[in-house]
């Protein structure tokens, strides 16, 4: 241990003893985390369940006593009479009409709306990005698709909205219903909030800078108390290729990530996608897309006073005083942790009126400091750096370049932050920071405190008095992953030998306040993704066990509970990555030689039909 590392713990340490002195910190937590210590006996997690294995294999596997089903997997047909799946014979026109590939984000709706049914609702999908190799036979990759495997690579993107429901301990996909949708990047959507109608957002496909077509690179997202589904547009630079050298917006493309250079094939065959052509068109992208499921006509808007950066996703959680408060990560390599509060208030009873909660309000770029506090500080034009001299003309621009205003304002740069989510049990927000190898010694910080972090940490937020509304906060460092006799990381001491996880990338969690990680970047360690959870309070705080183990080449993503904690939604994202449609390293879930790996949603229960993790 370095002793920067060692000052940094110590200061953890001693912090947390003066919150706990001041009743700042009302958690229940305060167990000392010891760092490589040999498992130590006695102390039980108040999970339950038998922890699967952690090695490598073809199946998807949970623990016994659990079992899963396949739910729905990419290629399958979401509509009645709608097209069968046939790997060799894939078109637009069928992908259009059936699940689409790379399923991340799950939400379950109760149907009716309103109600915490667990037996019926609707479920809506993500599907972030594709992987031709696998898809398609002979190996193309993403920058080679002629145009009619661009055409279906483009709408095995966006979104699926299905109804399902538990019949005699079985789900099933009503095809028939209503309900039943697929949201791709050519769907029509408002752009709206303070940069709707920007000069800036016109282009060939946008005379007012407010109509826009579709939503990709779907990261993950989260359900309101509203009823709708909030998804991120996370990795959208990738669609985008074409000198921008010379235009005027040079500087905040270059800021944004977007390169000259194809990573895929959609700019090759629509000028939309083409920089050279349409710079504003990438500022179309890079929003929250709020979509209602319950109406399957209407319009998903991109709620702008969210901000614009690469947005892994969105939890809201409604204050004391009504005000909804939303959290959100930026996913990249030294990027910012990010909140917005609503100027008006949540009305249970007044469903409209929510859906423009999003629409107004005050977004933050958080600071973390050594003290223990982190600072929210507000992205407001005119205030502090945000001004004219800066290149802000008005709080469109500071939306559209949030990044640019979040450098300036002096936020801290983090180790990618996925899943940001507020505990239901004890109000306390989690943020899953999956990794950051670029990080140097020099670079480390309170948060982010290990340089060449490959395996990532997750930290907790504090709001003062529950007040989640308020400008200054306390943190601490949950749990720092990795492998289990890696000093640098902090497990519990009764955390088991094959315990241990990397790369926290999503969570969710249980009515007893329990948390779920996924995993992207287990497999980098020599162990398969998966789900580990642990409570949060207590002798047992930050004790993980393993609860799923992932197939080959697959992380899991979207882990999301019933109302009743009985079923455990989860996506199986790239199995066989890093393979091919010939040769692929798992044929999950089919297990037939005529099906390539494929994508699909799994869901989990107890088979005695008790409490997930019990
Ligand atoms: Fe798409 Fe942030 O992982
Ligand atoms: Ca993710
Ligand atoms: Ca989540
Ligand atoms: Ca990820």
């Amino acid at each position: 241990m370095t002793e920067k590392f060692r000052e940094i713990l110590h200061k953890r340490l001693t912090r947390r003893r003066f919150l706990q002195g001041s009743g700042v910190l009302a958690l229940g937590a305060g167990l000392p985390m010891f760092s490589g210590a040999a498992p130590a006996t006695g102390i039980q997690s108040s999970l339950t369940f038998t922890e699967t294995s952690h090695e490598l294999t073809p199946q998807l596997e949970v623990p016994s006593g659990y079992q899963s089903q396949v739910l729905l997997k990419w290629g399958e047909p979401l509509f009645a009479g709608g097209p069968a799946f046939d790997p060799l014979k894939q078109s637009a026109e069928k992908q259009q009409q059936q699940f689409g590939y790379n399923n991340d984000f799950i939400g379950f709706l109760s149907l009716p709306l309103g109600s915490a049914i667990s037996t019926h609702g609707l479920l809506v999908i993500n599907h972030e990005y594709t992987v031709p190799q696998i898809m398609w036979p002979g190996s193309p990759n993403d920058m080679s698709l002629n145009k009619a495997q661009t055409d279906t690579d483009i709408v095995a993107h966006g979104l699926s909205v299905v109804e399902i429901e538990l019949v005699d301990g079985v789900w099933h996909q009503r095809k028939n219903s209503a309900y039943t949708r697929r949201i791709t990047p050519f769907t029509p959507m408002h752009i709206s909030g303070p940069a709707a109608g920007s000069a800036r957002l016109k282009t060939a496909i946008s005379q007012d800078g407010v109509h826009t077509l579709g939503t990709y690179g779907n990261c993950a997202g989260g359900v309101t108390p509203w009823g709708t589904v909030l998804t991120g547009e996370e990795n959208v630079d990738m669609m985008f290729a074409g000198d921008f050298s010379k235009s005027p917006e040079a500087a905040s493309l270059k800021r944004f990530g977007m390169s000259a250079k194809p990573s895929k094939s959609w700019a090759a065959h629509y000028p939309r996608w083409d920089l050279s052509k349409e710079p504003n068109e990438s500022f179309h992208m890079g929003w929250i897309v709020e979509i209602d499921p319950y109406d399957p006509v209407s319009i998903p808007k991109k709620r702008t006073a969210l901000g614009r950066f690469k947005h892994e996703g969105a939890n809201v959680y409604i204050n004391a005083d009504q005000r909804v408060v939303a959290y959100m990560g930026d996913d990249q390599k030294f990027e910012y942790l990010y909140k917005f509060v609503s100027k008006s208030t949540y009305q249970p009873d007044n469903r409209a009126a929510n859906l423009q909660l999003l629409d107004e309000g005050t977004l933050f770029c958080a600071r973390f400091d050594a003290d223990g506090t982190v600072s929210w500080l507000p992205l407001v034009f005119g205030l502090g750096p945000l001004t004219v001299a800066n290149g802000f003309r008005s709080q469109a621009d500071v939306l559209i370049d949030v990044r640019k205003a979040a450098d300036l304002l002096g936020a801290t740069p983090m180790d990618r932050p996925e899943d940001v989510e507020v505990n239901p049990a004890n109000a306390a927000v989690y943020v899953m920071l999956t990794k950051n190898a670029d990080r140097t010694p020099a670079q480390r910080s309170p948060a982010n405190p290990r340089a060449q972090n490959k395996a990532g940490q997750i930290v907790e937020l504090i709001a003062p008095k529950g007040d989640h509304t308020a400008t200054v906060f306390a943190w601490d460092m949950f749990l720092l992953a990795g492998r289990r006799d890696d000093p640098t990381t902090t497990y519990h001491p009764a955390t088991g030998v094959n315990s241990w996880l990397a790369c926290p990338d999503n969570c969710a969690f249980d009515s007893k306040g329990r948390i779920w990680v996924t995993s992207d970047g287990a497999e980098d360690f020599g162990i398969a993704e998966g789900i580990w959870a642990a409570d949060v309070a207590g002798i047992s705080r930050a004790l993980v066990k393993r609860f799923l183990r992932a197939p080959f080449g697959s992380e899991i993503c979207g882990p999301f509970f019933t109302p009743d904690d009985r079923h455990l939604f989860c996506s199986v994202q790239h199995p066989a990555e890093g393979s091919s449609f010939e040769q692929p390293s798992t044929r999950w879930p089919d297990f037939v030689e005529t099906m390539p790996a494929r994508p699909a949603v799994v869901v989990i229960n107890r088979k005695d039909g008790q409490v997930v993790g019990s």
